[in-house]
């Protein structure tokens, strides 16, 4: 579903990772861990094809780095939500229409889209929210409505680049139980975060970001945290 093959990923002519080598199967729920800096967002860049790498390939849901052409990258991101710590939604707009815009620009059937956008509300809970502004919504519900407007195109994968980062800590693990029922679909989630504590509360593959380069880590109950495997 996900593969990095002896991956070089630069931002700017700067290296950032080296030599990633990786593989995210269907079904699966991935963090990505690692400090400010360290290459969450690079890597995530990577996955939606915002960047290119300098060597080696990325590949996902069928898409790889090398061959696929700048004209078919919108092709990709229609079969992938992308949630941003900022939830990026459109303030101008009521919740449905926010979600009811992603469907209209790839010219989705009226009948269809009124389906598709509050069954998607439905499954974060905010089906009685569809009219409501963004802003009139709380940090936990914004980001729920990015969740559910990620999920409206039923999409292959979630990419989600510190999801949590603008919320407190209750929210979100609640935010974490969402992405996780959405995994439990088949869905595959990939979480960049430095909030351990979430892992913590929500053990699963975890990937370390350390130097260039990124491995697995078993989670240990230490006060050290994270413990990278020999
Ligand atoms: N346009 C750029 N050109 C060169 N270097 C950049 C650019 N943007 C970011 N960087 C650097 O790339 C490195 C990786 O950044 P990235 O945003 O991927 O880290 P991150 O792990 O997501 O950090 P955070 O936890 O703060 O979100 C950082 O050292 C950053 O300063
Ligand atoms: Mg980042």
């Amino acid at each position: 579903m996900i593969s990095f093959i002896n991956a070089d990923l630069e931002l700017d002519r700067q290296p950032i990772l080296t030599d990633i080598n990786l593989t995210i199967d269907r079904g699966e729920l991935v963090y990505i861990v690692g400090k400010s800096g360290s290459g969450k967002s690079t890597l995530l860049k990577a996955l939606y094809m915002d960047i290119k790498p300098r060597r080696g390939e990325v590949s996902i849901a069928g898409y790889s780095s090398s061959t696929t052409k700048r004209r078919h990258i919108a092709h990709l991101r229609r079969k992938l939500g992308i949630v941003f710590q900022d939830f990026r939604l459109l303030h101008d707009r009521s919740v449905y229409d926010n979600l009811a815009f992603v469907l209209k620009v790839t010219n989705t059937r009226q009948s269809l889209i009124r389906d598709s956008v509050m069954q998607a509300l439905e499954e974060v809970g905010l089906a009685h929210a569809a009219r409501q502004m963004p802003l009139n919504l709380s940090g936990g519900e914004q980001q729920r409505v990015a969740i559910a407007r990620a999920l409206v195109r039923e999409p292959v994968a979630i990419l989600a680049d510190e999801p949590t980062g603008n919320l407190d800590p209750d929210t979100s693990l609640e935010i974490l139980e969402y992405l996780k029922k959405i995994n439990q679909k088949g869905i595959v989630v990939v979480i960049a975060t430095h909030d351990y504590e979430l892992v913590r509360h929500h053990p699963a593959r975890t990937l370390q970001i350390s130097g260039d380069t990124i491995r697995e880590t078993t989670f240990s109950n230490s006060p050290a945290g994270y413990r990278p495997l020999p």
